[in-house]
């Protein structure tokens, strides 16, 4: 019989960046049904509460940090609060990060720096300020877990988040390497298309190119990412450390020549895709149409894929 008590996190005290919607809410829960407390941290106060909520209605304990992970002494902070409610730090998914698309040969300075300051930096300090925690605490351990991108490995944005990302992957394995003395494991997952707010505007037609691209077929959830998140933070994960977990249906794999027929449906249908889309949108307020499409949210990120996939709606 399977050890299941490996992934049991019951009594330990998480903490998620960017947890308010999309792939942070998603870690959150997943943490919360695995028993953890679990902290959410936004810029976004309004929607980080509505989630904070959502765990204590499953019976955890949470609380809302209202933090921008770009300034040091909001990070800071937000790691001493997390502590002072929960008493110590046993898990953080460094999750916050943005894009800013446009043609490199166009983009301005401002948003490469943008981009650079969320993504790389901010993940940088919100590690650098767990990990002292962690330090402090007894016993000394913890697990630290980055939100990087297929985009670290594949160049399928722009300069500015694909070399972001790859950042953080490299990041990952430098800190997996000088922490580990603390029995501080510090591990990467990297998702492909996910189907958050980032992406509330990609079209139906970009969408199903996406399924016929993916090997399992489906448009990347949330969802997907739970398993691998509670791997990485729980004592299944221990011996592992500075790894980057593609969680991407196979995209990756680049099997771009043939094409990817199926022989049974995929496990996901395209109506389940959008579940925990839908409540993002509701929790921020967006509308969308029956499908999740909302064309005013990040609208360049549409153009953009329709580009790539030389696809018109
Ligand atoms: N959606 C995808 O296809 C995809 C794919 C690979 C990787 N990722 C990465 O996953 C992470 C989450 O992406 P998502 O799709 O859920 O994005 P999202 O835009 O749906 O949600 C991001 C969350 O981060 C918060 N946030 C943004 N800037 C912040 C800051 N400076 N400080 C604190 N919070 C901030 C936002 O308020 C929001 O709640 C990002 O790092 C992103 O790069 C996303």
């Amino acid at each position: 019989m399977a050890d299941l008590s490996l992934f049991d996190l019951t009594g330990k005290n998480a903490l998620v960046t960017g947890g308010a919607v999309g792939i942070g809410r998603g870690s959150a829960v997943a943490l919360a049904r695995a028993g953890a407390d679990v902290a959410i941290a936004d810029v976004n106060a309004d929607a980080g509460e509505k989630t904070a909520e959502e765990i204590r209605s499953m019976r955890r304990q949470s609380l809302l940090v209202a933090c921008d992970v770009t300034r040091r002494h909001q990070v800071q902070a937000m790691v001493r609060d997390v502590v002072e409610q929960f008493g110590r730090l046993d898990i953080a998914v460094n999750n916050a990060g943005i894009a800013i698309l446009g043609a490199d040969e166009e983009i301005c300075q401002e948003d490469w720096d943008k981009v650079i300051a969320v993504n790389l930096t901010g993940t940088f300090l919100c590690a650098q300020a767990e990990a002292r925690q962690m330090i402090r605490q007894t016993p000394v351990e913890g697990k630290i877990i980055n939100i990087g991108s297929m985009s670290a490995t594949i160049a399928n944005c722009n300069a500015s988040y694909d070399a972001s990302k790859a950042g953080v992957v490299h990041m990952t394995k430098t800190l997996a390497a000088e922490w580990g003395r603390y029995n501080i494991n510090v591990n990467c997952i990297s998702p492909s298309y996910v189907l958050t707010p980032m992406h509330a505007s990609t079209p139906m037609a970009v969408r199903q190119r996406i399924r016929e691209l993916t090997p399992l077929g489906h448009v990347e959830r949330p969802e997907d990412l739970h398993g691998a998140v509670i791997f990485l933070a729980s004592a299944a994960s221990d011996y592992v450390t500075g790894n980057d977990l593609m969680v991407d249906g196979g995209h990756t794999l680049n099997a771009w020549l043939t094409p990817l027929g199926r022989s049974v449906p995929p496990r996901v249908s395209p109506e389940e895709e959008i579940v925990q889309l839908k409540h993002d949108m509701d929790v921020l307020g967006f509308p969308y149409d029956a499908v999740g499409i909302n064309p005013d949210v990040h609208p360049e990120i549409a153009d953009a894929f329709k580009a790539a996939f030389g696809l018109k709606e």
